[in-house]
């Protein structure tokens, strides 16, 4: 079986071989204090031994969970948000037809998504919907006090009661929150819920291979063993060895480092296929909350090419030289479609006519990274050999890995998001939340001039 790779050939312009391999003494220190747990916020290391440690009983209730949520549903709602959401949403999107919600049937139902937004008409359309499908509900939330996730749940609650009584919609509900605490805990309890656990050294943007991905991924049919199977391969290269040159995680931890400490201070994740769009999403919340602190961190951006090159192209060729990128490249489509050759050949296009949509598209990838780096724009390239469970495992695991060491050679604890509490609290001081009327001078003064 072929696995992913992590190339720097494309950023030999700007960074030479033994520029990286300097960086090795550093990543050893960082590596051991990941593997050792002995780093900031290594009470938060569960997320590293996961994929070996999946016990078969818990595979097992998940698989069997959601079967039986599909067997009953034309529709699975999601709902959650951040770290409850994203690892669940990149896996589904990257490996389901973009056409399925077209198709949904009992048995084959659609994944859709609540509480990752305060939208009343986003809301108001999902409940109208629902009115006609047969539908259940995978509700998750580790505090299980997050603003949007309880109130699309509690929105959700009161219309699958509504439509399916009580005891029968208690049955069309599966909770995943903390073991003890928490509303979401607490209403599960006393609702009668199928609970799973997320276990307590495992943060939210961590998560994605506990049961907060894995009852997803299973509910929309896909493999959840392959997917574990491809993250525990990852796993022992990245906790094997600390070599730049033999640990890809190492490599792009260094590389990236490098870079930012050059002046490429926004790093733009670029992939070639659509259904990579909420990968990108989902590694954006990973570096985001791990890298961004104390004033430091490289800025995680997203482009899904080729569309992307038709808006910000123009700024990665010639805006400020502040960018670096790191390309997904898929080697093996799926599905195969060629050009078809045209007799009247308006369209000019016989020049390409025999040729896979897939050899144009990796011409248009080469095409640009050619361009980037004459654009003085730094490229790295991740290529997996096709788009399925087991890549999306070794993808999870290269990102997480290469996170924590990154959040390590800055200096900074890479498992903890204080700064998302600001605006949390401004906003329950504003909805005066109770305990919260008064939290900032800010906000007093705007209570005070209502
Ligand atoms: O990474 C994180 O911790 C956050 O993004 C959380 O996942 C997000 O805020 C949702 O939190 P919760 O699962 O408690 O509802």
């Amino acid at each position: 079986m072929n696995h992913l790779t992590f190339q720097y050939k494309h950023v030999a312009n700007f960074l030479s071989e033994e520029e990286i391999l300097l960086m090795q003494e550093e990543i050893d220190t960082c590596h051991s204090l990941l593997v050792e747990k002995a780093g900031k916020g290594n009470q938060f290391l569960g997320w590293m031994d996961l994929p070996s440690k999946t016990d078969e009983s818990l595979l097992q209730s998940i698989e069997a969970d959601a079967k039986s949520l599909r067997e009953r549903s034309e529709i699975i709602v999601v709902v959650g948000i951040g770290g409850s959401c994203l690892g669940a949403r990149a896996i589904i999107e990257a490996l389901v037809s973009p056409f399925s919600t077209f198709e949904n049937s009992l048995g084959k139902p659609s994944i859709l998504w609540a509480g990752n937004s305060l939208s009343q008409d986003y809301h108001a359309d999902l409940l109208n919907l629902l009115d006609k499908k047969e539908y259940s509900i995978i509700a998750i939330s580790k505090s299980g006090t997050t603003m949007e996730p309880a109130i699309a749940f509690r929105l959700l609650k009161n219309h699958i009661e509504k439509k399916y009584g009580v005891e029968e919609a208690a049955n069309r509900i599966i909770t995943i929150t903390d073991g003890s605490r928490g509303a979401l805990k607490s209403l599960s309890e006393k609702h009668g819920y199928k609970t799973y656990c997320i276990p307590n050294d495992i943060g939210g943007r961590y998560s994605v291979l506990t049961p907060v991905g894995l009852l997803p991924v299973a509910a929309a049919g896909f493999d959840i063993r392959q997917l574990i199977t491809g993250a525990h391969q990852m796993q022992k290269i990245c906790t094997g060895t600390s070599s730049i040159l033999d640990n890809p995680a190492a490599c792009y931890a260094a590389i990236r480092n490098s870079l930012y400490r050059m002046g490429s201070q926004i790093e733009i994740l670029v992939n070639y296929e659509p259904r990579l769009h909420y990968c990108t999403e989902w590694w954006k919340q990973l570096f985001g909350e791990s890298d961004g602190k104390e004033n430091e961190g490289i800025f995680p951006a997203g482009a899904d090419f080729t569309s992307d090159l038709h808006s910000l192209g123009q700024y990665i060729q010639e805006g400020q030289r502040i960018l670096f990128e790191t390309v997904i490249h898929i080697q093996k489509p799926k599905r195969g479609l060629s050009i078809p050759f045209n007799e009247a050949n308006i369209d000019g296009l016989n020049y390409i006519s025999g040729k896979t949509l897939h050899e144009v598209n990796d011409m248009a990838a080469l095409a640009t990274t050619l361009a980037h780096i004459e654009g003085e724009v730094p490229n790295l390239d991740i290529v997996l050999p096709i788009l399925d469970e087991h890549a999306l495992g070794e993808l999870i695991y290269f990102f997480e890995f290469a996170c924590g060491l990154s959040g390590y050679l800055q200096g900074t604890n890479p498992f903890d998001q204080p700064g998302v509490e600001v605006y949390k609290n401004n906003m329950f001081a504003l909805l005066r939340k109770p305990g919260f009327e008064n939290d900032t001078e800010a906000i007093k003064g705007l209570i005070a001039g209502e």
